[in-house]
């Protein structure tokens, strides 16, 4: 049984702008196994943000292979990697996320009908309750400060089961206070929910707490241990 869930062989990122070919991802290899939780640390442009999109397959390399759950990305489509999104990844940005028009509930139960699934109404209000928002079901993210909003996306990130969760500096956007609530709250479900964890952060602490810390520097994986 292969027990790795994301494996990425020598994985490079090239973009075009106006000027010339960026290189933006340079030989970049990992392996994040079954229930491990990652962190990937480094400056703001070391290329995170694209590792994670590289990873969870929301947008594809220009060289090397990913490996997503015993898939290769590369064979995938971009539907084929849609619906493996929707039925096996969660994920938490900075900015939320959510959509304005529609209530916390209806926010967290989106992900079963992009599934293709009926609205689970009672597992929503649970997930929502575990999060300290079961007073809240009804309102809209407006009517929500960001660390409730950010609690409702991780309520949202939950309510498929995903098999891996991958978080993009969740807390960049909360206070100190704030930021704190809404890590405790994800590494609890995360537990709860057995998940696979990869967390963009810049907080060196918030990374000590994960198994493993993958170092990031100019677009290269400088050390992962
Ligand atoms: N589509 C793009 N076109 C041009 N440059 C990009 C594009 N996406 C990212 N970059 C650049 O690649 C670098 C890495 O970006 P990013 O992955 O967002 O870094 P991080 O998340 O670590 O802050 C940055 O210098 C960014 O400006
Ligand atoms: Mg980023």
């Amino acid at each position: 049984m292969e027990s790795s869930v994301i494996k990425a062989n020598s994985v490079s990122k090239v973009v075009s702008t106006k000027h010339e070919q960026l290189t933006i991802l340079s030989d970049v290899s990992l392996e994040v196994e079954q229930g491990e939780s990652v962190a990937i640390v480094g400056t703001s442009g070391a290329g995170k943000s694209t590792l994670m999109s590289l990873l969870a397959g929301l947008d594809t390399s220009t060289s090397g292979e990913i490996m997503l759950l015993g898939k290769s990305l590369n064979a995938l489509d971009d539907e084929q990697r849609a619906s493996l999104r929707s039925e096996s990844i969660g994920f938490v940005f900075q900015s939320f996320l959510l959509i304005p028009s529609l209530t916390a509930l209806e926010n967290v139960t989106l992900p079963c009908l992009l599934k293709g699934e009926a609205e689970d109404n009672e597992k929503a209000t649970q997930l929502l309750e575990a999060v300290g928002l079961g007073h809240r079901i009804d309102h809209l993210p407006t009517q929500l400060s960001g660390g409730e909003q950010q609690r409702v996306a991780l309520a949202r990130a939950f309510m498929t089961n995903p098999k891996i969760l991958f978080a993009d500096e969740p807390t960049g956007n909360l206070d100190q206070k704030t930021a704190a609530k809404v890590i405790e709250l994800l590494f609890d479900l995360n537990k709860k929910h057995g998940t696979t964890l990869v967390l963009i952060t810049h907080d060196h602490a918030l990374a000590a707490r994960c198994d493993r810390v993958c170092q990031m520097n100019a677009g290269k994986v400088e050390s992962f241990q």
